[in-house]
């Protein structure tokens, strides 16, 4: 089992990492992508420290949507900040979370694009898969993501949330979807189908965490070993077993981001 998405470089987990790891490994996880944020100093040093302690942990590094603004005056500026940060942390195994969030705007919809498009291209560039953030820009996603070919070097849709058809048009392109704690939720009913619909092939589990706790945890920390929980839950809605689920999403994983 891999967690392939969590933020366990965050100052949520620092007080009790060594017990953070230590019950992942227990839940049976041999590996987890830690999400740095490119231009988080106290992170990116904190991502060091997890890698001391558990030594099968791989990154991705990125500049999130959120933090577009920053690169508002020079948005090629925020890939020379993300290619500094890969070149400091020789694990870095993918380029991410980039992408749009049109939910919260935090940045100028043209800002985020321009930042989203640069580092598309550095991901290219280094050969890196992308892990992709979307929230209500589906149109805008999909259209930079094949203008910029950024099937080339893989692309997984990090904490999918999409419905069937949104899923299908990210399959038809060959993209991975990762599913998180929501599709244990008992009203996630749309993502429920997704996950009956995914190809064995292209599915990742994640936790996201510290966010998104799947039941039973809802509302409290999210951490990596909860990521069985939502194996769990993909595997009951597919009549299989979490055992099958994890060591699909596993091999993909290794598929993707050959770590
Ligand atoms: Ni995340």
């Amino acid at each position: 089992m891999i967690d392939s998405h969590c933020h366990l470089a965050g100052p949520e987990f620092i007080e009790d990492l060594d017990a953070v790891i230590e019950r992942a490994q227990a839940a049976g996880l041999r590996r987890a992508l830690v999400i740095l944020a490119a231009d988080d100093e106290p992170e990116l040093k904190q991502g060091g420290e997890v890698a001391a302690r558990w030594n099968e942990v791989r990154f991705s590094i990125g500049v999130h949507p959120h933090a577009a603004a920053k690169y508002a005056a020079e948005p090629g500026a925020s890939a020379r900040v993300v290619e500094a940060a890969i070149d400091a942390q020789p694990f870095t195994r993918g380029l991410g979370e980039i992408g749009l969030d049109y939910h919260y705007d935090f940045a100028p919809r043209d800002v985020q694009q321009a930042v989203f498009r640069e580092q598309i291209r550095l991901a290219r560039r280094r050969r890196l898969p992308i892990v992709i953030h979307t929230r209500e820009a589906e149109e805008d996603t999909f259209r930079i993501l094949a203008e910029e070919s950024a099937g080339e070097v893989g692309v997984v849709f990090h904490c999918f949330t999409g419905d069937r058809d949104m899923a299908r048009r990210a399959l038809d392109a060959g993209f991975y979807l990762s599913l998180a704690g929501i599709v244990t939720f008992p009203r996630a009913l749309e993502l429920h189908e997704v996950a009956k619909i995914v190809p064995l092939d292209r599915l990742l589990v994640e936790t996201d965490s510290p966010f998104l706790a799947p039941v039973p945890y809802r509302g409290k920390r999210n951490e990596p070993a909860h990521v069985v929980r939502v194996a769990e839950a993909v595997a009951a809605l597919r009549g299989d077993t979490a055992e099958a689920v994890g060591r699909a999403a596993a091999d993909n994983f290794d598929r993707l981001f050959n770590p």
